[in-house]
């Protein structure tokens, strides 16, 4: 039995990549796509139809699609993708909000359009993709839909060369914390995905950084991300939201979430000569505790 049988899922920057496996995987567990993709360069630049070949995949495998080649980094063009599937299927179960840019400088040297192309493609391109989701879940009451957000651990972790997608990238883990609990009533949950694969964004780095790309290894590929994904689009995944999945370099994890580790109270206002103590035992608390949570971590053969 197929898992996502009569879905309709949008997939955001699906012509290449994580999304067009994400694609080709919903598909093949029954889904029908919208194959969103601008078709751009990976600066943001520039347009192309990339999306019709991944629908040609899909119909390949037995399933049906329809390509949309909006921009996410637009209200209209979220209208539009969205507009795509109703047209198509007549219905919206899935948004895989995954298109992605990236403009990497020190913040020395970044222009204003290096920021604000990142936060317009990432962070804007989640409120105008899902919006007019959550809109046509509230006015229909539509229950059990589906959303996936990509973050990365460039804005998780933090990464040099990256303050405008990392703060995209962090707003997107903020984005889905608070939209998780908005949609809750609907019974739709809203995930975090945290990605590593050997993309077009990220070859000439892995080879920068000596390690060299091998595309028949699957913990290197992209196609890792999906079966994670498809997972938590399926019926199985009906208590799980809010959450960071991490998938990367052949490992599936859970990241923590914001949490407070240690606090004091007091009853005056906070003096300079209590901080002198505090603030470093909580440092020293916080090592301890990274420390757990990394060894906790390590990945554990299945
Ligand atoms: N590859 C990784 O290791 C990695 C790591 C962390 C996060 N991510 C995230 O995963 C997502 C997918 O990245 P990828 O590695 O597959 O990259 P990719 O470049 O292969 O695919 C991204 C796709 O998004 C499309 N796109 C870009 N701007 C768009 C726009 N405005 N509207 C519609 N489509 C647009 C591009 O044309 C491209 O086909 C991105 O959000 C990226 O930031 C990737």
């Amino acid at each position: 039995m197929k898992r996502l049988k009569d879905k309709v899922a949008i997939v955001t920057g699906a012509g290449r990549g994580i999304g067009r496996e994400i694609c080709l995987y919903l598909a093949s567990e029954g889904a029908r796509i919208i194959v969103n993709d601008l078709g751009g360069d990976r600066d943001g630049s520039g347009e192309g139809k990339v999306a019709d070949q991944v629908v040609e995949e899909i119909k390949a495998i037995g399933s049906d699609a329809a390509a949309n080649y909006d921009s996410v980094g637009t209200v209209e063009g979220g209208q539009n993708i969205f507009n795509t599937a109703i047209d198509a299927f007549g219905r919206a179960d899935i948004l895989i909000n995954n298109a992605g840019v990236l403009r990497d400088r020190t913040l020395y040297n970044m222009e204003e359009s290096d920021w604000d192309v990142i936060m317009e493609v990432h962070l804007k391109g989640h409120y105008n993709c899902t919006r007019p989701l959550v809109r046509h879940i509230r006015d229909n009451n539509v229950l059990g839909c589906r959303i996936i957000n990509m973050s990365s651990v460039s804005g998780l972790f933090g990464n040099f060369g990256q303050v405008n997608y990392g703060a995209a990238k962090e707003g997107i883990a903020g984005f889905t914390r608070s939209l998780a609990l908005e949609v809750a009533k609907y019974k739709c949950t809203v995930n975090t995905i945290s990605p590593g694969a050997a993309t077009r964004l990220t070859i000439d780095l892995m080879e920068a950084a000596g390690r060299k790309y091998d595309e028949n290894d699957w913990t290197q590929g992209p196609g890792q991300i999906a079966p994670v994904v498809a997972w938590l689009c399926a019926e199985e995944a009906s208590e799980i939201t809010s959450q960071i999945i991490h998938s990367q370099g052949g490992i599936l994890g859970i990241m923590q979430q914001p949490a407070i580790i240690q606090s004091f109270t007091t009853d005056d206002m906070w003096t300079l000569d209590q901080l002198d103590k505090l603030i470093p035992e909580m440092v020293e608390t916080k090592k301890y505790h990274d420390q757990e949570v990394e060894e906790k971590g390590a990945p554990k053969k299945v």
